[in-house]
């Protein structure tokens, strides 16, 4: 089973805000939500195409895609605009110290 990997300082996402990093190789969207965070995989369930390159803005808890507008819970991982329809997949986060980790759900 893979293990919770480091991906950023705490100082470094500030309430708001989303950052793509890399967990097992792939592609995770992690967002800060009122000063909670939380993971999910970076890929539309749409077309399969990446949500964040690098660094962005949630709408409240909302991640919106950038190819055809597909809007993404990222404390559920579920979509609340279409066209996707099927849910990202979820991580779970864990913070140590200055350190935020993130895991298999
Ligand atoms: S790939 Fe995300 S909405 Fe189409």
């Amino acid at each position: 089973m893979a293990d919770f990997e480091k991906v950023l300082k705490v100082g470094d996402l500030q309430p708001g805000e989303m950052v793509k990093v890399e967990v097992a190789l792939n592609g995770v969207l992690l967002g800060n939500v009122d000063g909670k965070y939380f993971a999910v995989g970076n890929t539309c369930t749409h077309a399969e195409l990446p949500i964040l390159d690098d660094k962005g803005s949630l709408d409240g808890n909302e991640a919106e895609c950038p190819y055809h507008g597909s809007v993404f819970d990222v404390t559920t991982g579920k979509p609340t605009q279409g066209p996707a329809s099927f849910g990202l997949q979820l991580y779970s986060v864990r913070v140590e110290g200055d350190d935020i980790l993130v895991g298999p759900a």
